[in-house]
């Protein structure tokens, strides 16, 4: 088989997708056209340029300026509408979104308008392309925990549109014990919860511990480092615990895809799945994350077909609507 026709063409989840990290640089010109904002580079490939990341911080670096373009509820309607048709494209039929509200929120943008042009391109992208969109609200982790307290307050009149809470942006000095009341409280309001374990901190496997034996998240973004501790490797298991990896944005944060370690945990049979992070910054929409893996893994269209059925697994579909998918 064409494992590339293969990877794109199988039915997938997509579980660790940041909305903002969608953001292509055509669409950054046209909503700074819409929205009468000059922008500092004037064409794609001086967007591109910028792109020169050599970790999480040299790229959050970037990635937040370039928000200053989202200011409607239209603009986030419409960053949202491009990724679902690209992901339709790579082959995805249900989607989890991560969207960082108080990157918007701390610039003047209301809430109400972040949730409420996103939640129009879900609905739409059910409607139109078939594909079933959920949003997940992330907190800023180089923010206060008393910052996220309040958005999650603000959250909570558009429960029934946000199916969980994450936690990501600089996790150096944030472990996830500064948000242990937050996440508390949103398991209380009954979010699904998951954090990022970013793969290039010193000590993550601390920030893995945490998550697992004292946050209690049902899903863990990267966390590829537990292979450092077999005792949490097996707790996971154990727990049939979903990991979101993310090996093109991997290669960029670390220059290392980290194949070894999430092949791996597949090997081990913990619930491991391939994701694209922030796509239009790394340069690969999910399917393109499962040809890169593959190639630098040597997996088979066996293996593709097991990273797909557990990103279905990892998922927080009820068990009625998942079972429509394996
Ligand atoms: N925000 C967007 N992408 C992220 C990542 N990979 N890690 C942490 N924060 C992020
Ligand atoms: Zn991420």
């Amino acid at each position: 088989v064409d494992l590339r026709a293969f990877a794109y063409g199988l039915p997938k989840a997509e579980l660790h997708l940041h909305l903002e990290g969608t953001l292509e640089p055509e669409l950054k010109f046209a909503l700074a056209a819409r929205n009468g904002i000059a922008l500092a580079e004037k064409t794609v490939e001086a967007v591109k340029a910028t792109y020169d990341f050599t970790d999480l911080t040299s790229f959050l670096a970037v990635y937040y300026p370039a928000m200053e373009v989202l200011q409607t509820a239209d603009d986030f309607h419409d960053l949202a509408w491009a990724y679902l048709q690209r992901a339709k494209a790579n082959g995805v039929v249900h989607v989890e979104m991560f969207f960082d509200p108080q990157a918007h929120t701390s610039r003047g943008v209301p809430f109400a308008d972040v949730v409420t042009g996103y939640r129009r391109a879900a609905v739409r992208a059910q409607d139109e392309l078939g594909v079933s969109a959920e949003l997940i609200l992330c907190f800023l982790r180089d923010f206060t925990a008393e910052h996220a307290m309040s958005t999650l307050m603000e959250a909570l009149p558009y429960k029934a549109w946000i199916v969980g809470v994450g936690l990501d942006s600089d996790e150096r000095d944030n472990p996830p014990a500064k948000f242990a009341a937050v996440f508390a409280r949103a398991k209380a309001e009954g979010f699904f919860t998951t954090m990022h374990c970013d793969i290039d901190q010193k000590g993550s496997i601390e920030h893995i511990r945490q998550v697992l034996e004292e946050i209690g998240v049902d899903r863990v973004d990267h966390g590829t480092n537990i292979v450092e501790d077999p005792a949490l490797v097996a707790l996971a298991k154990e727990r049939g615990l979903g990991f979101t990896t993310c090996p093109v944005s991997n290669s960029f944060v670390t220059e290392q895809m980290k194949s070894d370690e999430i092949v791996s945990l597949l090997r081990e049979g913990v619930r491991v799945t391939v994701n694209s992070d922030d796509p239009a910054y790394f340069g690969g929409y999910v399917a393109d994350n499962y040809v890169a893996l593959a190639e630098q893994a040597g997996l088979d269209a066996g293996d593709l077909a097991r990273l797909a059925v557990n990103s279905f697994e990892a998922s927080w579909l009820t068990p009625a609507r998942r079972a429509a998918f394996v």
